[in-house]
């Protein structure tokens, strides 16, 4: 019995003990559960926390002005609401990462804080960036939260630096030299007269200590009268001078517009600038001019285009709803603007953007100037074949990181210790430029 009751309570314990392991397991298994699920949400969380890193704040910035820029600021409501804070106010990090993939259907969604934002800002809708990544997403959180947290200075100076540019210069290169060279010569001209005054009434003087006839007195000191100044010899010179010095200016101005374009700036059908737009609000160039990456022509931004902001900016601060009312006018009568071309080769020449652009990463400025500063665009440069050809000799070949190269770079190495210019892949011969 003693056994058997000792062997009774085992078998009871050997009873309960399942039970008792069975319940101990699976509060184990929930505080493990738990502790998991713990450890996964400070995980995540520890992932969704903004980053300080500066390696990610630099990453953030490159494609926050790459991608973003055109229509947020930081500090400042520009077409969207100003970021700054934007991972306080939204429902979540999440919200935010699948907004930026894809924000039309966060609103098709339902989601409240989406609709109201959308319906707040007219409807405009934001361009949907689906090949982001999370991590993408983060950086550029990271960037804005650098530049929120960033004392304020910064986010007054760039009103003056937007808004006091220079004005468009537009006289060109040359007529300024003329200028300068007029000016100079008018300056040397009244030093000489000045000198030849000094000059004669030292003369005068001397010559007052002789003794004159009555005549040669008359000569020494003329009555002056207006007609004589007329007839007087320094007169006559001064105006023969600057008619000649003007014609010369013309005539030189006229023979620099000879069969080049240069300078061209035409009146546009709408005052469109690009001071306002590529300077002021820093819109990256190919934002509308969507074929330099890719194609051949850089094309000119269609009004759907313009119609992403101004479906929702419709006042200038310049020209009112003047200008933007005709964007508006053109959109709903479905009828192009008939923008005016100003840089055109003749057909028998052949230029490709993507190649220039993409593939050697010449910036536009290299051969559009600084466009970002004209409120009328000009042609900046010659366009001439000598231009073409010229760049080709001196340019070197960018052959970073583009494996297509490397067997001619390694041809050329062999055989020249110069970098490989544009003029050794070919960049001079007939059939590369000519159809
Ligand atoms: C074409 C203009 C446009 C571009 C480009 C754009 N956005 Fe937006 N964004 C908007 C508009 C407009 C809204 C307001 C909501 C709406 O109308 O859909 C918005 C809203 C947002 C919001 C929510 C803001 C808030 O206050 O809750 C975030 C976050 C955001 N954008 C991030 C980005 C990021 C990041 C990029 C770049 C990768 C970007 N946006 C590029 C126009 C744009
Ligand atoms: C908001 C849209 C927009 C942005 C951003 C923009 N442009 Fe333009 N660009 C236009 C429009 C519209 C025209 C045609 C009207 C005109 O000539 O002003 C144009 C014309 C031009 C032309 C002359 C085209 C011709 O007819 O020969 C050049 C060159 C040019 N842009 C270069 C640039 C460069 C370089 C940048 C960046 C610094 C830039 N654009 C940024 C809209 C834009
Ligand atoms: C990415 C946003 C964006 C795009 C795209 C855009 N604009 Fe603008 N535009 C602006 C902003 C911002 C202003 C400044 C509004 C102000 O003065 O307050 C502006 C102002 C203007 C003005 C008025 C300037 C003034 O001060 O009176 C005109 C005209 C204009 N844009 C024409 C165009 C045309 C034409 C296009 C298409 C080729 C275009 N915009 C595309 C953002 C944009
Ligand atoms: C190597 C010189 C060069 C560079 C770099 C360059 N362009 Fe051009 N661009 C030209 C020439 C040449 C033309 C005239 C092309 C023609 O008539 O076929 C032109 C024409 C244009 C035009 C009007 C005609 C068209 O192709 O749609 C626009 C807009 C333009 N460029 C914008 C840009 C922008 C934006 C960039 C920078 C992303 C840029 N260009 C970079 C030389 C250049
Ligand atoms: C700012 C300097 C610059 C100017 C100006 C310029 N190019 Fe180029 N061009 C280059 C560079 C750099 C390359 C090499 C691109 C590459 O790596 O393929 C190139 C390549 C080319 C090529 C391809 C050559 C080949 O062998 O693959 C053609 C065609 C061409 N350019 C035509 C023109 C024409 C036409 C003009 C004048 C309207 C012009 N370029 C003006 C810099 C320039
Ligand atoms: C890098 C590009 C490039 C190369 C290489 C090139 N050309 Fe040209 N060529 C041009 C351009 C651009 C024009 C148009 C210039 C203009 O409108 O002023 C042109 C114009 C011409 C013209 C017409 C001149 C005129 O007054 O209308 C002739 C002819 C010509 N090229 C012949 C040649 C010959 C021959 C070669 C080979 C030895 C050659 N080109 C190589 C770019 C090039």
């Amino acid at each position: 019995m003693s056994s058997d009751s000792r062997f009774v309570p085992l078998v009871l314990k050997t009873d309960t003990e399942p039970n008792m392991i069975k319940h101990f397991t699976s509060t184990a298994c929930k505080f493990f559960t738990l502790v998991l699920v713990f450890a996964l949400i400070s995980f995540n969380n520890y992932a969704q926390e903004i980053s300080k890193d500066p390696a990610a704040i630099n990453a953030g910035q490159a494609l926050f002005n790459a991608n973003c820029k055109a229509c947020h600021r930081v500090q400042q409501k520009l077409v969207g609401p100003a970021l700054a804070g934007v991972y306080d106010r939204t429902p979540s990090i999440d919200w935010i990462k699948s907004f930026v993939k894809n924000s039309s259907a966060v609103i098709a969604s339902g989601e409240p804080y989406a609709v109201k934002l959308y319906n707040e800002y007219n409807k405009t809708q934001m361009t949907a960036f689906s090949s982001f990544k999370d991590e993408d997403i983060m950086n550029i959180l990271a960037y804005i939260k650098a530049e929120a947290d960033k004392p304020a200075p910064d986010a007054a100076a760039q009103p003056t630096t937007g808004g006091g540019g220079q004005p468009a210069a537009n006289a060109g290169l040359p007529s300024t030299y003329l200028n300068v060279i007029l000016v100079g010569m008018i300056i040397i001209l009244i030093l000489l007269l000045i000198v030849l005054g000094f000059l004669v009434s030292a003369l005068k003087r001397f010559i007052d200590q002789k003794t004159l006839t009555e005549e040669d007195k008359e000569v020494v000191h003329p009555t002056v009268t207006t007609g004589s100044i007329f007839k007087s010899r320094g007169f006559v010179f001064i105006v023969v001078f600057l008619t000649a010095a003007l014609g010369f200016k013309a005539v030189i101005n006229g023979l620099y517009s000879v069969g080049v374009q240069q300078g061209y700036a035409p009146k546009q059908p709408i005052a469109f600038s690009h001071k306002i737009h590529a300077g002021q609000y820093e819109i990256d160039c190919k934002y509308c001019h969507v074929g330099v990456m890719k194609n051949k022509s850089a094309t000119i931004p269609s009004v759907n285009i313009c119609m992403n902001c101004h479906n929702q900016i419709k006042t200038g601060t310049i020209t009112g709803d003047a200008e933007i009312g005709k964007i508006v006018k053109a959109y709903e009568t479905n009828k192009p603007i008939e923008w005016v071309r100003i840089h055109n080769l003749p057909d028998l020449a052949y230029f490709n953007h993507a190649q220039h652009v993409n593939v050697a990463g010449v910036e536009c400025q290299t051969c559009h100037g600084p466009i970002e500063t004209m409120d009328v665009v000009r042609q900046h440069s010659l366009l001439t074949m000598g231009w073409c050809i010229d760049c080709h000799r001196k340019t070197d070949v960018n052959t970073k990181g583009n494996a297509y190269y490397d067997n001619l770079v390694e041809i050329h190495n062999q055989s020249k210790k110069t970098p490989m210019k544009v003029e050794d892949i070919g960049g001079l011969e007939c059939s590369k430029c000519h159809y």
